[in-house]
């Protein structure tokens, strides 16, 4: 039985965990293979919001083991807290439903210490990261000093490692004026966390192709967005892993053979949080409309770190270079009833760089920078959606956008949400 990757197709923040969700509910497996606490996933469950940073989205299906597979990196003391919160709310986290890749990366204190140091060092120039640490952590795992979760099984050994990673890490943080660590309160802190996680820890790779091969089906539940990703992404405004499809591939070790559905999750507009180009990035009041004050919890404030979203109009050019990279089989659009009561809506087909238009994404940082998006008008629609299940329900023009949507990313439409909670959504079948 086959495999799904869920893939963010914009700068993250899609409404992905919502997906997820709603896949879940189908699936025997939901794992996560990159990024860490970096990401933030909002699901709604009657009156429960859960915001998962690490957990994946199934495991508030009660039949879905969780994988947090090798290609992440993994705040041990951040995951016991969440799992601590999610099972206060009523949802059991035990090894027998999450299962940890003993070849996933650790984040430890050095990481986050190190992350904020070189946000401060890049002044101006600042990425704008989530400071959880992320980029030092990856860096360590490709310069081949990193820890992993399964060294964990040798607590003296992992102690010593902790601790060394510590002391080079104070080293950098003196040279760079910033205060060191206390590398034995430090260690003993995360040892604490470590001895909880030792029972989740297992050979997930071993695991996922089991349960692959026993006609179990495995949802991928992709972090971040594609113009996120290190290779993909707007470089160097990027995270540090592939959050892309190919990611999934490599994040959690199995074969391209069992991957038969690529979902790409994209925002009926766009959104970004953090430094980098956003060519169809509105300033004042219609950015200010597409953020929502922050009295809904859904309005666009970061799950994770609480920031103002930057918001503008939908960029189809990014849609079909994030369905071109992760091969999307399937588009779902989020947040559409968001789009309700503006009179006209403005879609980027392509860009004006140096007096020359370009219907692809430009490569380099500078030709993006300088990308003047070129539009195309739709017209709006007034009526309230939220209540809409059957697409021909929806108002003409809002049938007439995301069909519009769909067609120039060239990808087949699954599905449109109209709201946050669960059964909000919106199918166009197969
Ligand atoms: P993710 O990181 O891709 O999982 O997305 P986030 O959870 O960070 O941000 C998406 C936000 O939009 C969350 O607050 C969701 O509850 C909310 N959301 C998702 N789908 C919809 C929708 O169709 N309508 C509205 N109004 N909110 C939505
Ligand atoms: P989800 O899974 C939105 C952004 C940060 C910053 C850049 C690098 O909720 O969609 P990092 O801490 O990863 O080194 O930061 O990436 N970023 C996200 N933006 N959603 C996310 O995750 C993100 N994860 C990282 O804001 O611009
Ligand atoms: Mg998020």
């Amino acid at each position: 039985m086959p495999a799904t990757v869920l893939v963010g197709a914009q700068w993250g923040d899609e409404g992905k965990g919502r997906v997820a969700d709603w896949l879940a509910a189908e699936s025997n497996v939901v794992a996560r293979f990159a990024g860490g606490d970096n990401a933030g996933h909002t699901v709604v469950v009657g009156d429960k919001i859960f915001k998962l940073h690490l957990i994946p989205s199934g495991i508030l299906h009660p039949q879905v083991t969780c994988v947090l597979g090798n290609g992440m990196v993994i705040n041990v003391i951040n995951l016991m807290k969440e799992i601590d919160q999610i099972e206060g709310m009523g949802v059991s986290v035990t090894p027998e439903r999450l299962i940890v890749s003993s070849r996933a990366h650790l984040i430890t204190p050095a990481h986050i210490a190190l992350d904020a140091a070189a946000e401060k060092a890049r002044g101006s120039g600042a990425i704008g990261t989530t400071l959880r640490g992320i980029g030092p952590a990856y860096m360590d795992k490709t310069g081949r000093r990193g820890i992993r979760a399964g060294q964990i099984a040798d607590m003296e050994a992992f102690g010593d490692a902790l601790f060394e990673m510590m002391e080079r890490a104070n080293v950098q943080l003196v040279a760079q004026g910033q205060p060191p660590l206390d590398p034995k309160a430090a260690t003993a802190e995360y040892l604490a966390a470590a001895v909880r996680l030792q029972p989740y820890i297992r050979d997930t790779s071993a695991y996922l192709n089991e349960r692959l091969k026993a006609g179990g089906r495995v949802l991928c539940e992709g972090a971040q967005g594609t113009l996120l990703d290190i290779d993909h992404g707007d470089y160097p405004y990027v995270t540090s892993s592939s959050p892309t499809a190919g990611g999934a591939l490599i994040g959690l070790g199995f074969g391209p053979r069992h991957v038969d559905r690529v979902v790409g999750v994209a925002k009926a507009f766009s959104t970004r949080v953090g430094a980098g180009p956003m060519p169809t990035e509105l300033q004042g009041a219609l950015g200010d409309r597409l953020r929502g004050t922050g009295e809904n919890f859904w309005d666009e404030f970061g799950t994770t770190t609480g920031r103002p979203r930057r918001c503008g109009w939908l960029d189809a050019v990014v849609l079909r270079y994030a369905a071109q990279v992760s091969g999307f089989t399937d588009l779902v659009v989020t947040k559409l009833d968001v789009l309700s009561g503006f009179d006209e809506l403005k879609i980027a087909v392509g860009y004006e760089v140096n007096g020359k238009h370009v219907t692809t994404l430009p490569t380099t940082l500078r030709e993006l920078e300088q990308a003047q998006p070129v539009y195309e008008i739709m017209t709006g629609w007034k009526e309230d959606i939220t209540a809409v299940r059957q697409p021909g329900d929806l108002p003409t023009a809002a049938l007439d956008y995301v069909r519009r949507v769909s067609e120039l990313c060239e990808v087949p439409l699954r599905s449109v949400s109209v709201g946050p909670e669960r059964d909000q959504l919106v199918h166009f079948g197969n």
